[in-house]
C-alpha cells in the first residue's frame, strides 16, 4: 500500500463569478519514507495541492488516501509548513518549536524536555530563549522546520521552505534537511521551483504544467545517497537537470518568479 495517494484530484476556484481551474486530474503515488519533490511554474497549483493534502481545502473532485484511508477535508494528519509559515514574533524560539506539541495537548514541561535536546542536536542549541527577529533567515527556517517535525506525523509537507535564502545558506539547509529526513525516517513532500534543489534532495520529482496544474511527468532521481556538493557535478545530475529544464522551458517563463 502507498503511504499517500492523490487520486484524480481536481480543484476549481470560483471567484467573482469566474472559475479558475487550479489543479487538473492530479494523480500521485508516494511510498513511505521517500523524499518527493513537486516542481512547476508559479501559479500552477502547487500550494493548492498541498492545502488539499493537508485537509485545509476540499478538492472539487478526487480523493486523498493516507495509508489507504480517505482524508479529504480532514486536517491534522500531516505535518505542514506553509509557504509563508512565520514564527510567532512574541514567542521565543523554544516556545515556537513546541507549538505543535502544545496544540496536541502535550504539557509544556514534556514538550520542552523533548524539544531542547533536538534543538541542540540540530543546530539550534543556545537559541532557545531568543526571539525570531534575533535570528538569521536560515536559523528561523530551522526552527519552523523543527516545529513541523515535532508535530509528529509520518508525512511532512514543505512548501518552498528555502525560497528566500541565499545560495550558500540554502545548500547548508538542504544538507541539514537530508540529515533530519534520514534520522527521523519521515516521508517528505517538498515544493520548490528550483531544479537543482529538487534533484539534490529527492528520490522522485513530479513536474507540473502551468495552470491548470497537471502532472506532466514523474521522474526518478538516479543518484546514490548520501549526497553532497559533489553530487551537483555528477553526470547523472546534469543530464536530469537538462531534461527537467527542457520540460519546464516548454511552458513559458514563470519558473523564476516567487510563489
Ligand atoms: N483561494 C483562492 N481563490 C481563488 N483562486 C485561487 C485561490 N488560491 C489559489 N488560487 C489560484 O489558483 C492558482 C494556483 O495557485 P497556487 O496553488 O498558489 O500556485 P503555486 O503554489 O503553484 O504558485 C493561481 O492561479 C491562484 O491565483
Ligand atoms: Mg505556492
Amino acid at each position: 500500500m502507498y503511504k499517500l495517494e492523490v487520486r484524480n484530484t481536481n480543484k476549481i476556484f470560483k471567484k467573482e463569478g469566474k472559475e479558475v481551474f487550479a489543479l487538473k486530474d492530479a494523480n500521485m503515488q508516494i511510498e513511505a519514507g521517500k523524499f518527493v519533490s513537486i516542481i512547476g511554474p508559479s501559479g500552477c497549483g502547487k500550494s493548492t495541492l498541498f492545502n488539499i493534502i493537508a485537509g485545509l481545502l476540499k478538492p472539487s473532485t478526487g480523493k486523498i488516501l493516507l495509508d489507504g484511508k480517505d482524508i479529504v477535508g480532514k486536517n491534522g494528519n500531516v505535518g505542514y509548513m506553509l509557504q509563508k509559515d512565520l514564527l510567532l514574533p512574541w514567542r521565543t524560539i523554544l516556545e515556537n518549536v513546541i507549538l505543535g506539541l502544545e496544540m496536541k495537548g502535550v504539557s509544556k514541561k514534556a514538550a520542552v524536555n523533548r524539544a531542547v535536546p533536538l534543538m541542540h542536536k540540530y543546530g539550534l542549541g543556545g537559541f532557545e530563549h531568543h526571539y525570531p527577529d534575533e535570528l538569521s533567515g536560515g536559523m528561523r527556517q530551522r526552527a519552523a522546520l523543527m516545529r513541523t517535525l515535532l508535530y509528529d506525523q509520518d508525512i511532512i509537507l514543505l512548501d518552498e521552505p528555502f525560497g528566500a535564502l541565499d545560495a550558500q545558506t540554502r545548500l547548508l539547509m538542504q544538507t541539514w534537511l537530508l540529515q533530519i529526513w534520514t534520522d527521523f525516517k519521515k516521508t517528505i513532500l517538498f515544493v520548490t521551483h528550483d531544479i537543482d534543489e529538487a534533484i539534490y534532495l529527492s528520490d522522485e520529482i513530479y513536474v507540473l504544467s502551468p495552470r491548470p496544474g497537471r502532472i506532466k511527468e514523474k521522474v526518478t532521481v538516479p543518484l546514490a545517497r548520501p549526497r553532497n556538493e559533489n553530487t551537483l557535478l555528477d553526470q547523472a545530475f546534469i543530464t536530469l537537470k537538462k531534461h527537467l529544464f527542457e520540460l519546464l522551458k516548454d511552458e513559458g517563463d514563470g519558473l523564476n518568479k516567487a510563489n
